[in-house]
């Protein structure tokens, strides 16, 4: 299959910041920006400059410290937050303002109090003067998974005459389901007569947990670009996760029409650096970066895994920067588990009683204690010496 380079959009600081209590330090968002690039993340969203002066300083210094991706900063469909962005992005060897306006009928009448037309005049202005600050304009229709069809053609056939180059789809409040997601998609790219001249986005937040199925609908559906976060931060319940979309378009290649550059064996250290940053610590079971991610309890897993990884595998844990995969002693630990772990540490048995006696007294102790750790097994093995 020919597969089409999907661009990843990352939002940590500035959709990820949103998060209630996530609110980073200028030098810590350069030092999460720094380690982005090294992902090779193709955009870094670094923040929303006219939100406070900090933040306005926040990206200009990411601008300033980051080469190798695209500095974006948010600004609403508003002059003078399109200036403030364009000046937070002069030091930027490649800088993109990212403009918005909602397009829901609910947005639009109660938020905005706006009627349509107004609302596309004002999308259309917004762009033309981010147009005139720098030549990569992206255009997001807020809510746009309640917006309308046809005012939504409208409205994207304008703004890319205006001069935007990436539209963006957000399911703002996370009300997406992932087939009529993905649709939405396919209708208006084939639906808007310039849709060629954009690339189209999907940016998606978790309130139902189907962020990353949405945003990989989307995918399916002509969406090009994807926005979302390290650890899947931000507003409420966070937005789609990057390790999870980028682990599932690398793992699932034989049916993915996409390839991303994103270099996997960063994606831990980067989950580390952004959950210490910012005190979020990630569940153990979360996807890809969990500590259990890669851990094996159970004794018939322990087995397959032994005799061939992929039984239970269907990543190598060393390629999205763990040092390796776990084999976690508990109760549910088999006979084979528990000998290989002897035989890495170097402890070996004089009879098959000696070795079924410490796996007797293992079980005894797993039923006690969660894991069970090298220390215990040295400690066990000498009992076991001193029995006998
Ligand atoms: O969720 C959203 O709609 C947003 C936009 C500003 C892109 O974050
Ligand atoms: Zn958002």
């Amino acid at each position: 299959m020919n597969r089409d380079q999907l661009i990843i959009f990352d939002t940590t600081l500035r959709d990820g910041e949103q998060s209630p209590g996530a609110s980073m330090t200028q030098s810590e968002k350069v030092r999460i920006a720094k380690m982005l690039e090294k992902l090779r993340v193709d955009v870094i969203e670094a923040g929303f400059a006219i939100a406070s002066p900090g933040d306005f300083e926040a990206v200009k210094a990411v601008a300033t410290a980051v080469r190798e991706s695209t500095i974006c900063s948010l600004a609403r469909a508003v002059d003078a937050d399109i200036d403030r962005a364009g000046e937070a992005l002069k030091p930027a060897e490649s800088g993109r303002i990212h403009t918005f306006i909602a397009t829901s009928p609910i947005h639009m009448k109660y938020k905005l109090q706006m009627q349509p037309d107004q609302v596309i005049e004002r999308a259309v202005h917004a762009v033309k003067r981010a147009r005139n600050l720098v030549a990569d304009v992206e255009f997001s229709l807020e809510d746009a998974s309640r917006s309308e069809h046809d005012f939504m053609c409208r409205i994207i056939e304008a703004v890319i005459n205006a001069g935007a180059r990436t539209i963006n789809l957000p399911d703002t409040v996370g009300y997406g389901e992932p087939e009529e997601f993905g649709r939405m998609f396919s209708r208006l790219i084939e639906a808007v007569p310039n849709a060629s001249k954009a690339i189209f986005s999907a940016h998606c937040h978790n309130d139902l947990g189907l962020a990353v199925a949405n945003s990989l609908s989307a995918v399916n559906h002509g969406a090009r670009q994807v926005e979302c976060t390290i650890n899947g931060l931000g507003e409420r319940a966070g937005n789609a996760s990057l390790e999870e979309i980028v682990m599932a378009i690398r793992t699932r290649k034989d049916i993915m029409p996409v390839d991303t550059r994103i270099d996997t064996t960063h994606i831990v250290p980067t989950s580390r650096l952004v959950a210490s940053v910012t005190g979020f610590p990630v569940q153990p079971n979360k996807a890809i970066v969990g500590a259990n991610a890669f851990a094996h309890e159970s004794g018939i897993h322990q087995d397959g895994v032994l005799k061939h990884r992929e039984t239970y595998e269907i990543m190598r844990a060393e390629d999205v920067g763990w040092n390796t995969n776990k084999l976690v002693l508990g109760k549910h630990s088999g006979r084979a588990a528990v000998k290989a772990r002897f035989e890495e540490l170097g402890i070996t048995f004089e009879s098959q009683e000696a070795l079924n006696e410490a796996f007797t007294r293992f079980k005894a102790l797993a039923d006690k204690k969660h894991e069970i750790f090298d220390e215990d097994l040295q400690a066990l093995v000498s009992d076991v010496r001193d029995s006998m």
